[in-house]
């Protein structure tokens, strides 16, 4: 198991900051969790909101190709997919968000370090929506926890015990060039087959979620054509 050199603390900006400032110092695959975060990042410049939850991010120093990295976010939402499996029927919706009932219950933010067109380090953060029972107002309507859909506490040290397991498999089935992850993401995905609104992070168009490729990417048919793209935003109509 590579996730073994774990750090935690009581407090933090935001575990994701933590390993972005110290990654040079720290060994490879060290895990860091937080019980809270002052300054907890989304994607796209969000916040991010964390009660009594897993709050986590794991510093990846291998020298990956620069052109496979958006696949990461893939093999951290096939890990917690797997988590959470044996405990409710979560999907995933593409690039990273695991959602339950089209409600989110899982963020994941991946960050890179790149120097002299090298990728000095990868940090995957990782916020599993636990024990909170409440959320704030702007996102009490979009949001989901394990505690809220099942009704029961979680333990989240065993949580993040599994999460890491599953981290570690789907990471090395990548490193081999294996595709079990993006299968994972493919058979589990709340958005094949469904009309949503698109981002680019230029245009918002409507389009038809065709499938998640091989490379990771999302196929879709926008008017006649079909594209693929690495990353965007999706929007379903009901859900966030
Ligand atoms: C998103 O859905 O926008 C991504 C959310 C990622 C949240 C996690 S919590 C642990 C790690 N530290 C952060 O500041 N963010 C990530």
């Amino acid at each position: 198991m590579r996730f073994k050199n774990e750090l935690h603390f009581s407090s933090l900006p935001s575990t994701n900051t933590f390993l972005k400032e110290n990654y040079y110092s720290l060994p490879n695959y060290t895990v860091v969790t937080a019980k809270k975060q002052t300054a907890g990042r989304g994607r796209l410049e969000r916040i991010w909101y964390g009660g009594d939850d897993l709050l986590l991010s794991v510093l990846i120093k291998d020298a990956l190709d620069l052109k496979e990295i958006t696949k990461i976010s893939l093999v951290a939402a096939a890990a917690v997919w797997k988590t959470l499996k044996p405990l409710l029927a979560a999907e995933i919706k593409w690039p990273n968000d695991i959602v339950y009932r089209g409600k989110k219950i899982t963020g994941i933010l991946t960050e890179s370090v790149i120097i002299s067109q090298k990728l000095a380090a990868l940090i995957i953060g990782i916020g599993i929506n636990v024990n909170t029972v409440e959320f704030p107002e702007e996102i009490a309507e979009k949001a989901t926890s394990l505690a809220l859909a099942t009704g029961k506490n979680y333990d989240l040290e065993k949580l993040k015990q599994d999460l890491l397991i599953n981290l570690d498999y789907f990471y090395q089935d990548f490193l081999h060039g294996g595709s079990e992850f993006i299968d994972v993401c493919r058979n589990n995905s709340s958005l094949i087959g469904k009309e949503v609104i698109f981002d680019d992070f230029k245009t918002q168009r409507k389009a038809l979620v065709l499938e998640i490729l091989e490379n990771g990417n999302i196929l879709l048919e926008i008017g006649r054509e079909k594209v693929e793209y690495a990353s965007g935003e999706i929007t379903l109509r009901g859900v966030y």
